[in-house]
């Protein structure tokens, strides 16, 4: 009699915890970030949602904030530290207070090309980069690319000179600071989410940016010059917080790595693809006048801001600097 009852006490209790398991809620992943859906990282979040929902349904669920409806540059790596939100993919200009080394990729002139920086970022150091913030509770899941950056300005700029004594936005990065430092512009560090009314209202002068972040939030409208200058990289890190990650069940992370993985490749395809697109809907809308500089022209600025390398060799490694360059091929 006792036995029955243990025996049905038992299998109610699994029973209880199989149901639990079944109608247990899904792991909500929040993603945030602050460009538009048509972009490259906004086209890669969703695709990202996509896959989670197709191979992982029930287990887990993403869900996007874009524009910075959640967080916006300054505050989602503290907020995804407190749990507030689970992936975000800030632009590599935007981990100053994490790490140092990362800072490689605001170096004026170091990246001849989208190709060369996919080698640096697929070679040793770009792999050692990814967990370079581990000390400090976040881990890099991968790079997702945006393409180079062009200079934007609402007065012609050709050569160094004609950039001096304007205010740049720029993103909260120092090596971006000694760049237009060593022009004699003023560089003035705000939140993405700031530019277009920072140009509209003439508060600035100018900033950089790649094609589809100057065409998807309509700064060519208020800007009427675009100097393709090619001068840096604008790519971001997807990262998530170490403890959320190790939360996850192994199975599962593979499976969330994997869908990531996917939709990152699909972003970096649309990335090379918008760049060109992008540009061209801006030559298209005749509001922005897009200079091409010469190739002696090109060289002034080449001269004049590569100097900032030396002052940040240190801080960033010169192995790794040496690395960057090499992948120039
Ligand atoms: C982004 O592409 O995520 C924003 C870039 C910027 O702040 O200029």
């Amino acid at each position: 009699m006792l036995l029955n009852k243990k025996l049905i006490g038992l299998a109610t209790g699994i029973l209880c915890s199989l149901s639990a398991v079944a109608h247990a809620e899904p792991i909500e992943i929040k993603f945030s970030h602050v460009v538009a859906e048509n972009t490259p990282k906004g086209k890669m979040a969703i695709k990202f949602k996509e896959l989670v929902a197709e191979k992982l349904p029930g287990k887990v669920t993403v869900s996007v904030f874009p524009n910075s409806q959640l967080f916006g540059d300054n505050k989602v790596l503290e907020a995804m530290q407190l749990g507030d939100v689970q992936m975000a993919a800030p632009s590599l200009s935007k981990f100053k207070k994490y790490t140092k080394k990362l800072q490689i990729f605001d170096l004026p002139f170091l990246f001849e090309d989208m190709a060369s920086v996919e080698r640096f970022q697929k070679g040793a150091v770009g792999i050692r980069l990814l967990r370079s913030m581990e000390r400090k509770g976040l881990i890099g899941l991968g790079y997702l690319h945006n393409g180079m950056k062009q200079l934007s300005a609402s007065a012609p700029l050709r050569v160094p000179s004609d950039a001096k004594g304007k205010k740049f936005r720029i993103m909260s990065s120092d090596v971006l600071a000694a760049q237009f430092q060593a022009v004699d512009a003023m560089p003035v560090k705000k939140p993405f989410s700031e530019v277009f009314t920072l140009l509209q209202t003439k508060a600035i002068d100018g900033q950089e940016n790649t094609w589809s972040n100057i065409y998807s939030k309509k700064f060519f409208e208020v800007q009427e010059y675009i100097t393709e200058s090619n001068h840096g990289v604008l790519d971001y890190m997807v990262v998530t917080s170490k403890s959320f990650w190790d939360s996850l069940p192994k199975a599962l992370r593979t499976e969330v790595k994997s869908a990531l993985d996917e939709a990152i490749a699909y972003g970096n395809d649309i990335a090379a693809k918008k760049a060109e697109q992008d540009k061209q809907l801006i030559i298209d809308s005749k509001r922005s006048q897009i200079i091409n500089i010469s190739p002696e022209q090109r060289q002034q600025w080449v001269n004049a801001m590569k100097p900032v390398w030396k002052r940040f060799e240190r801080k960033i490694g010169k192995d790794y600097l040496e690395a960057a360059v090499s992948s120039n091929q």
